[in-house]
């Protein structure tokens, strides 16, 4: 089993989620959908939307799920939709909300087919931005941490399926 190296604790992200959802409810006039990435944003959707709620907002929630990963630490240059497209996104305003933000192909194509389902409004969010590991033109509207290049995981991250129930984010070796 990998050592996992302790980097932001719970505490910590909670209060940079508190801040997102306060960010979010400044730049989005009223009740936005969240369009999640599978798997990983799944901890930090459920924690925002809770956060929304507590300032007010109603916000709707849907996912969708790219290829991924599989084993390795490189995501692949070739991002892909598995499963359904988004609907019921028609007019409306909507938050992309992914776990790390690294080269940017995943948000990038993530932003496209909902602006092709018709949203009439597309933020993007991530909780971990890697500014240094960016190949294509798109910065997040919304970011909890910037980070090295590191690879992390916990709060919903994983490397190959594991730690995604770590309460904290911690590095990989
Ligand atoms: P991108 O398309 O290269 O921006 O990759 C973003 C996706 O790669 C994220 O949704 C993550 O699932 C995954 N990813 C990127 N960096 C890491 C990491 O450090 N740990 C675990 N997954 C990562
Ligand atoms: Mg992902």
């Amino acid at each position: 089993m990998t050592t996992v190296t302790k980097l932001f604790d719970a505490p910590e992200i909670a209060e940079r989620v508190e801040r997102i959802a306060a960010e979010i409810a400044g730049a989005v006039s009223g009740d936005p959908t969240l369009v999640g990435l599978l798997k990983g944003s799944f901890v930090f959707l459920a924690d925002l939307v809770r956060a929304l709620d507590r300032i007010g907002r109603q916000p709707r929630i849907d996912f969708l799920r790219l290829s991924s990963y599989g084993q390795a630490r490189e995501s692949s240059r070739n991002v892909r939709l598995i499963g359904d497209a988004p609907s019921d996104l028609q007019g409306r305003h909507v938050v992309v909300v992914d776990d790390i933000v690294d080269t940017g192909r995943s948000l990038q194509f993530a932003k496209n087919l909902v602006e092709q389902a018709g949203a009439a409004k597309v933020w993007t969010c991530a909780l971990v931005d890697k500014p240094s590991r960016r190949a294509v033109d798109i910065k997040a509207d919304f970011v909890g941490f910037t980070v090295d290049d590191v690879f992390v995981v916990g709060y919903g991250i994983d490397f190959a399926e594991d730690h995604r129930h770590l309460p904290y984010i911690g590095t990989v070796e």
